[in-house]
């Protein structure tokens, strides 16, 4: 069937980050691809300590939690990390996560290769393209299959749970949960 992980990188409780991973993951599942909404909400991610502790082992040894996140991407086809947009570029943590999950894989026999997905940004106002570029450098280095959409993954929102607001956003994110799963389904045949 496959399975895709999308991981929000906010530390808020009512994360518009984590709604908007939700729709995009109902969109997944209405075509038959199953998904995991994960959050960082409540760890405390470490940056990569550059130890080489992951090379061969087969995960990070930092043990802040992040392995096990580690080893959901490991078994899945998809992967969708997404951020809120702080002071015009991604919030800390989504960034340290990504970086050692792309250590981790680089250094295990490259298992996020052909992995199917691509970032999704939220933001009040301004610097959601920056982000979604940051993040899309991870994909560019790991061998992985980025997916588009009617127009880039942005959402606007501010106060807590409000993504609904922007119409286009949410329209724009159900494209791209459906482009996912059809790409997933297309090389899995
Ligand atoms: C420290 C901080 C910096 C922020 N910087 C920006 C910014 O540069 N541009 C912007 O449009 N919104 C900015 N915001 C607003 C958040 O991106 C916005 O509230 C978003 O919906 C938060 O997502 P979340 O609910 O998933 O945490 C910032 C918020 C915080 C707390």
């Amino acid at each position: 069937m496959g399975k895709v992980i999308l991981l929000s990188g906010s530390p808020r409780m009512k994360s518009n980050t984590v709604e908007a991973l939700n729709i995009c993951a109902e969109a997944i599942k209405e075509n038959s691809i199953d998904t995991e909404v994960i959050s960082l909400k409540g760890l405390k991610i470490e940056s990569c300590m550059a130890c080489n502790g992951c090379v061969g082992t087969g995960n990070c040894v930092l043990g802040d939690g992040l392995e096990t996140v580690i080893d959901k991407i490991k078994e899945a086809d998809g992967f969708i990390p997404a951020a809120p947009v702080y002071f015009g570029t991604a919030r800390g943590d989504i960034m340290s996560a990504l970086q050692r999950i792309g250590k981790v894989s680089k250094g295990n026999g490259k298992f996020l290769s052909w992995m199917v997905g691509g970032p999704i940004a939220v933001a009040r106002r301004a610097g959601q393209t920056l982000t979604l570029q940051e993040m899309a450098m991870f994909f560019l280095i790991n061998d992985m299959i980025i997916v588009g959409s009617d127009y880039w993954n942005t959402i606007f929102a501010l106060a807590e749970e409000t993504v609904t607001d922007d119409a286009e956003g949410v329209a724009t994110i159900q494209k791209f949960g459906e482009n996912v799963a059809n790409l997933i389904k297309k090389i899995k045949d």
